[in-house]
């Protein structure tokens, strides 16, 4: 499974790719408005320290606007890709970008036969929100596996990528499920790789080999 960054920022994005395991970048309006610089210049900046994919979202909810937006995003970056909210303008914006070859994260999916219209216009990537379905007393894994099983079932071509992550083991049942990506915040990407019991481990190993003779 491939793990993307959930972030607009720059200082977490260069601590998350010094790692080495950092696959792409997922952003949308909410977290690029925490860090008061424009939408291009955020995505050109990003898109230089990683090499994978980045999602830039549209800010029109019309197919022109889409379409112009999309287009021109589509221009900052070869890794740019345009992230189209769930909708049937959409869906339209999808089918049109895709035919010119422009990549596409189809967002705020909140069921399965949203993610089958995604596949099916010819999506990149549809994102489910899982904490915001759990947030609303559904249950967000299960939507991830009933995807991941209907794009299996129909060799779609389209990859799964777990958004809206709020805890590591939600990480781990995304790459049960079988999800091609989740993204990840900043603070739960550090949570990855804690675990006390390393760090116990850890500390006694080297108390203990102060005790190593030297020669
Ligand atoms: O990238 C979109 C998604 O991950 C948003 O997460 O926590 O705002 O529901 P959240």
């Amino acid at each position: 499974m491939k793990l993307f960054l959930d972030t607009a920022n720059i200082n977490e994005i260069r601590e998350i790719a010094s790692w080495g395991v950092l696959d792409g970048i997922t952003t949308n309006p909410s977290l690029l408005s925490k860090e008061g610089i424009s939408l291009e210049k955020s995505i050109k900046e990003i898109c230089k320290l990683v090499k994978g994919p980045v999602s830039a979202e549209v800010i029109s909810t019309d197919l022109a606007g889409m379409l112009k937006e999309g287009r021109a995003y589509s221009k900052w970056a070869k890794n740019v890709v345009i992230k189209i909210p769930m909708t049937i303008e959409g869906l339209k914006a999808v089918k049109i970008l895709t035919k010119e070859k422009i990549l596409t994260n189809v967002t705020l999916c909140f069921s399965a036969n949203q993610a089958i219209l995604a596949a099916k216009a010819g999506a990149s990537y549809v994102s489910p929100f899982i904490g915001r379905l759990d947030d609303a007393g559904e249950s967000g894994m299960t939507l991830v596996e009933e995807i991941v099983q209907i794009f299996e079932n129909y060799c779609f071509m389209t990859e799964v990528l777990v958004a809206s992550i709020r805890e590591p083991r939600q990480v781990t049942e995304a790459a049960i499920a079988g999800a091609d990506i989740a993204t990840v915040p900043f603070a739960i990407f550090q949570k990855l790789i804690a675990h006390q019991l390393t760090d116990i481990g850890l500390k006694k190993f080297i108390e203990d080999s102060k005790k190593i003779p030297k020669k």
